[in-house]
């Protein structure tokens, strides 16, 4: 190389400089200073023009090497630097796959919401339709519309939260049947259910404040007690197990007339009689055929159409349906309790 580059010095020391580049940058910047527009080979080779043809020539052959050793230099020590950078970089960005992840903080479904799906679903399955009604109820609809006018003794059952004339935060779902009557406007069969909070000035191991129920209404021709029954059955069977049985008590609400209490057999002792129980029986809901004044207040006539309809606390469900003995860890978010319920899967 030396021999073909002759004794052009500034070449020799051209390729020491290259070779000692530390970055393609670097490089790239030798680069222009030798064989840029400006650089030292163009310079060069433009300064032949004023030779004579035959030193031309020989200068000519010269300098064609030198730019070539140069090119091939550059090329190399380019190459050379990238997979230098290359190597560095792999290494400085390296990810160790075999790193246990961070596991993601999966959700459970909450027990509430398990068992609220599953009402709504039997309930569909029943052939109801599904609404919502304000939580923010006037005392109207909770109260009155459902014959239990100012004075009436039934209304302490439902120490409630009054707010601001006329409203109140809804005692029970229950005016949901009136607002469900009306927009029905006559309409039969009447069939629906809704799910949703209520509110109470109940505050212990099983009541909450907010709780939830789930009321059905049914209103047709000629609706009695076996209709309520077979459909009451139907739900506890669907929820709780095919070897339910149920029983109707005679009970009060002002607005059926008859009342019952429904009871099912206990599901922890099949009933037996256990602890929970005593009896064998478990008091699940309040139900009764819807009485003449709210058929009245929803838009019916009485001596036409009859119904039932009966309502139950969803807390009370989950509880009996996962053996909870107190009601207020539903609320209160541990997640370890919650978690506990990831063991009903799909449910
Ligand atoms: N609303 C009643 C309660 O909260 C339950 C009920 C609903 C009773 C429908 C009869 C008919 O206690």
């Amino acid at each position: 190389m030396a021999r073909r580059m002759g004794s052009e010095e500034w070449a020799t020391a051209a390729l020491a400089e290259i070779a000692a580049a530390k970055t393609v940058a670097d490089v790239e910047a030798l680069r222009v200073q030798y064989l840029g527009r400006q650089g030292r080979v163009t310079r060069e080779l433009r300064a032949m023009a004023g030779l004579p043809p035959d030193e031309r020539r020989a200068r000519g052959a010269v300098l064609n090497a030198c730019k070539a050793d140069i090119e091939q230099a550059l090329a190399q020590q380019r190459e050379v630097l990238t997979r230098a950078e290359q190597a560095q970089r792999l290494e400085a960005e390296r990810l160790d796959m075999t790193l246990p992840g961070v596991p993601p903080a999966w959700g459970t479904m909450h027990p509430i919401t398990r068992v609220r799906r599953r009402l709504a679903d039997v309930m569909v399955r029943l052939g109801f339709t599904i609404r919502t009604g304000p939580e923010l109820e006037t005392e109207w609809y909770n109260f009155e519309a459902l014959n239990m006018p100012a004075e009436h003794p039934a209304r302490e059952m439902h120490d409630t939260f009054y707010l601001e004339a006329p409203y109140v935060l809804r005692t029970h779902t229950s005016p949901f049947q009136i607002r469900a009557m009306r927009e029905a406007g006559g309409e039969l069969p009447l069939r629906v259910a809704t799910l949703g909070f209520t509110y109470r000035r109940d505050d212990d191991a099983t009541h909450t404040p907010q709780f939830m129920q789930m009321e059905g209404l049914v209103v047709d021709r000629g609706i009695g007690l076996p209709d309520l029954k077979g459909v009451v059955l139907a739900v506890v069977r669907d929820v709780f197990g095919p070897t339910e049985r149920v029983r109707l008590r005679p009970s009060f609400f002002p607005f059926t007339e008859p009342s019952a209490e429904v009871d099912m057999s206990c599901p922890l002792c099949l009933g037996a009689g256990c602890r929970v129980c005593h009896t064998g029986w478990i008091e699940v809901l309040g139900s009764g055929l819807v009485h003449p004044r709210v058929l009245e207040a929803g838009g019916y006539d009485p001596r036409e159409v009859s119904g039932f309809a009966f309502g139950w606390g969803v807390e009370r469900v989950a509880m009996l349906l996962y053996g909870l003995d107190e009601l207020r860890p539903l609320y209160q978010n541990d997640v370890r309790f919650l978690q506990a319920f990831d063991a009903w899967g799909a449910w």
